[in-house]
C-alpha cells in the first residue's frame, strides 16, 4: 500500500470572501489548502 500525501498536519485558518473554493483533497496541490489541479497527474 503506498503512503498518502498529506499536505499538513494542522487546521487552515482562513477568512474568506463570500464564493466558491475548493479544497484540495489529494495532498498535492501547490496552492494548499485550495486545489490546483495537481490531482489529475
Ligand atoms: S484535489 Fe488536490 S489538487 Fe485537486
Amino acid at each position: 500500500m503506498s503512503e498518502p500525501t498529506i499536505a499538513a498536519k494542522r487546521p487552515a485558518v482562513l477568512n474568506l470572501e463570500p464564493g466558491t473554493y475548493h479544497g484540495c483533497r489529494c495532498g498535492k496541490s501547490k496552492n494548499q489548502p485550495y486545489c490546483d489541479g495537481s490531482h489529475k497527474s
